[in-house]
């Protein structure tokens, strides 16, 4: 990991408050994995914002996210040529294909990020790919086309039905599996938001299939130190530790290890 002032290349708004941002830095595109974050400091906001890498190209790396808040919001305003300081590459935890045959990922909005960083990563890798992408309308369902390329099958769902499939992504998941079983060599990657993760946790673990997480939660320092992304654990490791610090352990976990009903209650 290294503090880093990188040079943004360019900035696109993708409409819907959504955006893609470019920064050249060499030393986290060359190391950059699928699950990786940075922490970016926006401004005189006073922590940094964590934020997935979504894609790397040469000796840049992509972001892709929506102006929230105030740090998001101050990120969207940065233009091409100026100069931002992040943190990065960040977390242990990454998405891992593990010889699995089959990888169904689950995104729901700015949750694709890490998923379209992982199918770009392992575009050649043995894995079939289905993608289940899920936002609320068809305005804030982007790189559809990227998509459809980098997997066997892809399935975009939005809330009102103005693109793809209508109702919730983990609805579509289900009604997949009522056509097409679960196998063996099958492995669920998700990201999204909380309420969308617990039904995909709660369908991966009825059906056992094995199921890697990117989980969020507010963060400080985004290397271990100040305990704010503290997520309770299931299993414990040793006696005493029932919570896993997200930002090193994560921000990709193996579903069991999360203790679902602290969780899910907590967010
Ligand atoms: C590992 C990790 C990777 C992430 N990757 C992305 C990404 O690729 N694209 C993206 O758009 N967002 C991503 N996020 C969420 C992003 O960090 C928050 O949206 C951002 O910190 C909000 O900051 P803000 O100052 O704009 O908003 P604030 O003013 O701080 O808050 C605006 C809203 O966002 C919520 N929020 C604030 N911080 C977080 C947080 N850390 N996690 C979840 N919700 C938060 C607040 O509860 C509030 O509802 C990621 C979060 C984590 C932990
Ligand atoms: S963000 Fe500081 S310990 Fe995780």
């Amino acid at each position: 990991m290294q503090q880093i002032t990188a040079s943004i290349a360019s900035v696109r708004e993708l409409g819907s408050a959504y955006f893609f941002i470019e920064a050249c830095c060499p030393h986290i595109a060359k190391h950059a994995r699928p699950g990786h974050f940075i922490n970016v400091r926006c401004g005189s906001v006073l922590l940094r914002r964590p934020l997935a890498i979504f894609s790397v190209d040469g000796s840049s790396i992509g972001i892709f996210f929506k102006a929230q808040g105030k740090g998001t919001s101050w990120l969207a305003q940065r233009r091409a040529g100026e100069e931002i300081d992040i943190l990065g590459p960040l977390g242990k935890g990454l998405f891992d294909e593990n010889n699995a045959k089959r990888v169904i990922l689950v995104a729901g909005g700015v949750g694709l990020a890490p998923l379209y960083f992982y199918l770009k990563y392992n575009f050649h890798s043995g894995a079939k790919k289905i993608l289940f992408y899920g936002a609320r309308n068809a305005n804030t369902i982007f790189f559809q086309n990227e998509l459809i390329d980098m997997t066997d099958e892809c399935f975009f769902v939005t809330e009102d039905g103005s693109l793809g499939e209508k109702g919730l992504v983990n609805e579509e998941l289900r009604r997949y599996f009522l056509t097409y079983s679960p196998q063996d060599g099958d492995l669920i990657m998700t990201c999204g938001p909380n309420a969308m993760i617990k039904e995909i946790i709660s369908f991966a673990e009825s059906e056992n299939i094995p199921c890697q997480v990117s989980l969020e939660s507010y963060m400080g320092c985004g290397c271990g130190v100040c305990l704010s992304c503290v997520i309770p654990a299931e299993n414990p490791e040793q006696a005493g530790e029932s919570y896993f610090r997200l930002c090193t352990e994560g921000p990709v976990v193996d579903s069991k290890k999360i203790d679902k009903q602290k969780f899910f209650n907590m967010v």
